[in-house]
């Protein structure tokens, strides 16, 4: 399941992530990089235990914490530390699949990536090209959002980068543990809990309601590791 997300950060928390990004310190961005996508990126990265990562990373943790619909379609069980990213002057990461499993930088902590994210941090006008290219069984799909939302993908699929010809394009990007491996399974329990909301909106209360979300509760109970 691929799912765009709006308005994850505040257009103010996305300016001042953006100033705070224009006057870090970037690294070459194969430090994070498996053997085979190393070939292929091309961009810069904020290096994982650099100050201003790790406060923007704790502003986005904090506001996906609050983010009802990223907490259903997620169901995050383990999240790797968001990372940052920029592309400029024709950089691009060609096609790969992220890798597996991820330690986290410093501590015995290894995740699994059942799921990758990417916010985007500059307006889609201001740069061009730079589009994130998911390949999956329904064909290519091409992702560009406004500065502030998030994608959500399942870290099985292909994806690239591509080109930025002109401007800049700076992002957040990470992986997730999810509670339920199966992004099948996870589907099933996102549409079941996204129709009982609509329903609790539609209706009061009703008894059948209540039941509905016990099996939801129930089918998370089969599924869920924790
Ligand atoms: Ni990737």
């Amino acid at each position: 399941m691929l799912l765009k997300i709006p308005a994850v950060l505040s257009k103010q928390q996305v300016e001042t992530a953006r100033k705070a990004l224009l006057e870090a310190q970037w690294s070459d961005g194969n430090i994070t990089a498996g053997y085979q996508s190393a070939k292929t990126k091309n961009n810069l990265q904020l290096p994982g235990d650099s100050q201003v990562a790790r406060e923007l990373g704790d502003v986005i943790l904090a506001a996906l914490a609050q983010n009802n619909l990223f907490m259903s379609a997620a169901l995050p069980n383990k999240i790797f530390p968001p990372l940052f990213n920029c592309y400029q002057g024709g950089q691009s990461f060609g096609t790969h699949v992220d890798n597996a499993i991820r330690q986290v930088p410093g501590t015995p902590v290894k995740v699994r990536t059942d799921l990758s994210m990417t916010i985007f941090l500059s307006e889609p006008d201001e740069y061009e090209g730079g589009e994130l290219v998911m390949e999956d069984t329904f064909g290519s799909q091409r992702i560009k959002l406004a500065a502030g939302d998030m994608v959500l993908y399942p870290s099985t699929s292909l994806h690239r980068v591509t080109p930025v010809t002109k401007g800049r394009r700076l992002a957040s990007f990470f992986w997730l543990q999810s509670m339920v491996s199966s992004d099948e399974k996870r589907s099933i329990l996102f549409d079941m809990d996204m129709a009982i909301q609509a329903l609790r909106n539609k209706l009061d209360d009703s008894p059948e309601i209540v039941q509905l979300t016990g099996v939801y509760h129930n089918l998370l109970r089969q599924w869920a590791q924790t």
